[in-house]
């Protein structure tokens, strides 16, 4: 059994919803309050030891915006996870959920998208010490549990909350379907 695994990781979500944030804290421990649209798609690597493996994970931070999605879906092919993250304040990012995690299952064609690794991340938790939050844990949960128990962290890219436990999840789950 090889030591080393490359693994593909996708992050899709709306635009705005912090995923560019929450790669930049997790692989350069950076935050910046400014936005800047992600146009296209790029991707990071980071390392990381699991058990006696050393893994490079290869983030694919991608445009939620429509109008910069140029490089269309055809790099979703490949991946080992799929990181799919909405805004807890945001309801509309909660509900295109369905639509993104659609879109991947039919992009990617994994061999089998039932037991695919998908991840959700609930951001921006720490917005107005959470009293403008209106998509509920439980919610999400619910969500999760309807596409086959899919974890689900609540995560603040700006705090670094919760941010390396997630992906620490994102690099298992992608190492266990390898
Ligand atoms: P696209 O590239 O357009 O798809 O957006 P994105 O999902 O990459 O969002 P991005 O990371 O650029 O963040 C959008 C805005 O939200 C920026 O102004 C960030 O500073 C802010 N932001 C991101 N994460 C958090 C967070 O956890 N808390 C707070 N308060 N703001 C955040
Ligand atoms: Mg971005």
């Amino acid at each position: 059994m090889s030591r080393r695994a490359l693994l593909k990781v996708i992050v899709l979500g709306d635009s705005g919803v912090g995923k560019t944030s929450l790669m930049n804290q997790y692989v350069y421990k950076k935050y910046s309050q400014q936005y800047k649209a992600t146009i296209g798609a790029d991707f990071v690597t980071k390392e990381l030891q699991i058990d006696d493996k050393l893994v490079t994970l290869q983030i694919w931070d991608t445009a939620g915006q429509e109008r910069f999605q140029s490089l269309g879906t055809a790099f979703y092919r490949g991946a080992d996870c799929c990181v799919l993250v909405y805004d807890v304040n945001i309801q509309k990012s909660f509900e295109t959920l369905n639509n993104w995690h659609e879109e991947f299952v039919k992009q990617a064609d994994p061999v089998d998208p039932e037991a695919f690794p998908f991840i959700l991340f609930g951001n921006k938790i720490d917005v107005d010490g959470g009293s403008s939050r209106v998509v509920s844990e439980k919610k999400a949960r619910e969500w999760c549990a309807s596409r086959g128990d899919i974890p689900y962290f609540e995560t603040s890219a700006k705090e670094g909350y919760n941010v390396h436990e997630a992906f620490l999840c994102v690099a298992k789950m992608a190492l266990e379907g390898e």
